[in-house]
């Protein structure tokens, strides 16, 4: 048996109100918070980037669940936030958490799946028996740009999420012989090497999301012994999705059970009705941290994931759930997994609600001035990544580039636990 035995996130230290950003792009609120779904949005000042919040992620997985770094003899990274042609964030990240250096750490790409190739590869490595009781650190971290006053500014973020997999699958175990997937060259989504803001397509990313989440959740059903069955989807007791915003898994839900109809639902049909209310029955209430930190790439499925852990976990002992991963240009995996008879217990660490909680908000001036400032974050001997400025604390502090080498230090939450 493979699966999950620990899981944390971490989130920046400012987010901004999604009503306030509407107001200021002359925008009718009710477009973010009802037709996006979205309520807020972490925001990741010049001294946070995708190094300090993975270290931050994994080390508040190793603090909360007890874990000795000596045991973890694999970590990757998967991130669509490129800090560096060569160097992996996996490198940083191995020397921040003080893991051993019998380890294997490297950094995996692949749009938002970057973190589902990694949970793969970690599976795949403990089941192969080579991992000889050691265990595997996955994190996926990102921070979405696209861009002031673009279509999908309300739909960035930023943040991590850190995952222990190891045969002790405490949390969740995976179906392992049920297996879902799908790719196909598509030009939905991408960030240039050139550019720090990402391009879309916008209603064409919708579009392949939704056709690589039919094609890969009908190969599962093919695959699985229960083919034939018409309502397949009714085993899970909670469908958890990637989620660049809450709308997008409405949307993939009601495609889910689409495909278990055979059909498309007509507007204001029975069934449309129908799939809204079951949405709001096996969905909704795993979007919470989601609604909260907007869209953070390659981790944004497991922010749902640890919020239906926290929330649902000690219930739903012994269920099943899927999780469904896309990453654009595309490559997209339905993955099952059982809950953990232990995982409501497990989960009893720091709640998410207080994480978020201890976020401070911004008002859209500010906002504004950090996304100017983070455009010059990474250039040699800029000086924008000030702690001071910005009031930074850490745990992990960005410190910007000197002599070509980006620099890092530890803040003073580094010494909490
Ligand atoms: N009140 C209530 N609802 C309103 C409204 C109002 N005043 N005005 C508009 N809406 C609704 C619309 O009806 C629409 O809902 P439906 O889709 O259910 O019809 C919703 O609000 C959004 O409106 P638009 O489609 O007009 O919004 P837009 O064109 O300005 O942009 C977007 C939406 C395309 C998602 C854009 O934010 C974007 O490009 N985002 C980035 C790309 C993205 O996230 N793609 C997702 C799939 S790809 C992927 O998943 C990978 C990844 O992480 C990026």
């Amino acid at each position: 048996m493979v699966g999950l035995e620990a899981i944390a996130f971490s989130v920046p230290h400012y987010f901004i109100n999604l009503t306030d950003l509407a107001v200021a792009r002359g925008i009718d609120p009710d477009k973010y918070t009802f037709g996006l779904g979205q309520r807020e949005m972490s925001v990741a000042t010049p001294c946070e980037d995708a190094v300090t919040l993975a270290a931050g992620a994994g080390r508040r997985l190793l603090s909360d669940f007890n874990v000795d770094p000596e045991s973890v003899a694999l970590l990757i990274v998967g991130a669509e936030t490129g800090i560096d042609h060569s160097k992996p964030i996996a490198s940083y990240v191995h020397e921040m958490l003080g893991l051993p250096s019998l380890c294997r750490s490297f950094e995996i790409k692949h749009a938002c799946y970057g973190g589902t190739a990694g949970l793969f590869t970690a599976s795949q490595w403990t089941m192969s028996g080579r991992a000889a009781g050691k265990k595997a650190l996955v994190i996926a971290t990102d921070i979405a740009r696209y861009g002031i006053g673009t279509p999908g500014e309300p739909t960035q973020g930023a943040g991590a999420v850190a995952m222990l997999i190891s045969d002790n699958p405490t949390l969740i175990e995976f179906d392992m012989d049920g297996e879902g997937y799908y790719s196909k060259q598509v030009m939905d989504f991408w960030r240039p090497i050139y550019s720090k803001e990402a391009f879309t397509d916008g209603h064409y990313s919708i579009a392949c999301y939704l056709d690589a989440l039919q094609h890969s959740y009908d190969a599962y059903r093919r695959a699985s012994d229960h083919d034939g069955d018409p309502y397949f989807a009714d085993r899970f007791v909670a469908c958890l999705y990637h989620t660049p915003f809450v709308k997008m898994a409405q949307k993939a839900h009601r495609r889910l059970l689409e495909t278990d109809a055979g059909a498309p639902f007509a507007p204001g049909s029975p069934q449309a009705k129908s799939a809204g209310d079951d949405f709001a029955r096996r969905v909704a209430p795993s979007l919470e941290i989601n609604t909260r930190v907007g869209n953070i790439y390659t981790g944004s499925l497991f922010l749902s994931l640890a919020n239906f852990l926290e929330d649902q976990g000690g219930r739903a002992a012994g269920r099943s759930i899927s999780l469904f991963s896309y990453g654009s240009g595309c490559q997209a995996e339905f993955i099952v997994a059982r809950v953990g008879e232990r995982a409501g217990q497990a989960m009893k660490r720091q709640s998410f609600r207080t994480i978020l909680d201890g976020r401070k908000r911004l008002d859209v001036r500010r906002y504004e001035e950090i996304l100017e400032a983070n455009g010059a974050a990474d250039l040699n001997d800029s000086k924008v990544c000030d702690p001071n400025v910005w009031r930074i604390d850490g745990p992990f502090v960005y410190l910007g580039v000197r002599n070509h080498q980006r620099q890092y230090v530890k803040g003073k939450k580094n010494n909490e636990k």
